[in-house]
């Protein structure tokens, strides 16, 4: 059976990747904040365990759960958002620690402790960015402090994908889903989204590895 780890899998993209995960008979691993949360996940057929990826402890308590896993498949998802700007107004320091520690800190901790062991099953490292990092594909300032921090996560990938012995890593942008941060105008559902992110994950190859690939529709996209 293949294992699956979802990091952040409590709604939205990361609660449907492991939905359908397990109903597609994986094994999955899968990781939320709360109680409450954790035990949606259980009662979905997850084996779930806390992990803020803001916290340091938390963190290393990841590592002690996944002691001896060797995932198939391991993404990291969790991310926010920030603040809903569309000019050049500078984040306040809390915020900008808050994104930040989200967005990068967590992957800088998180992927190189998950790339041994997705090397040790010739698995897929997956980092969940977003279209808006492109700085070549820029077209407005939207949101910059998001794009700032996810296009800093697809340095880290790119730095990690350097370093893996047999995994493939890439980083995805998901589309634009109805989610709590898509929002209700979004292109797809999540349902419909989800689908199509698996079936690209599945298709990746060692050609896509260390890459920024649209999710959808299975596509490089320009750094
Ligand atoms: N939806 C889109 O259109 C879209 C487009 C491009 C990229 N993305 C990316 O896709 C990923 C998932 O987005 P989404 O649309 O599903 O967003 P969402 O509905 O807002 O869900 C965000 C997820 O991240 C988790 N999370 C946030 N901070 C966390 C922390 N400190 N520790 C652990 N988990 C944390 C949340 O957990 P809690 O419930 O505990 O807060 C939740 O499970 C994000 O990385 C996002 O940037 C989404």
């Amino acid at each position: 059976m293949a294992t699956a780890l979802i990091i952040g899998a409590s709604r939205g993209i990361g609660a449907e990747l492991a939905r359908q995960y397990v109903a597609d008979g994986w094994r999955v691993l899968a990781t939320a904040r709360t109680e409450a949360d954790l035990q949606g996940l259980r009662h979905s057929g997850c084996e779930a365990f806390k992990l803020d990826v803001t916290s340091l402890t938390d963190c290393a308590g990841a590592g002690w759960h996944l002691d001896d896993e060797k995932p198939d498949l391991a993404i990291l998802n969790a991310g926010v958002y920030g603040p809903h700007t569309s000019g050049l107004q500078a984040p306040d320091q809390q915020t900008f620690d808050r994104v930040m520690q989200t967005n990068v800190l967590a992957a800088m901790r998180l992927l190189p402790m998950l790339l041994p062991m997705t090397d040790a099953a010739g698995g897929k490292l997956i980092a969940v960015s977003s279209v808006m990092a492109s700085i070549e594909m820029r077209q407005n300032s939207a949101g910059w402090l998001y794009r700032a921090s996810k296009a800093a996560l697809n340095s880290v990938l790119r730095d990690v994908s350097l370093q893996t012995q047999s995994s493939i890593c890439a980083a995805i942008h998901p589309g634009w889903l109805k989610t709590d941060m898509g929002g209700a105008g979004a292109d797809l559902d999540v349902t419909e989204g989800v689908q199509a992110i698996r079936r690209t994950i599945a298709a990746l190859t060692r050609e896509d590895h260390g890459q920024f690939i649209d999710a959808i529709h299975h596509q490089p996209l320009r750094w």
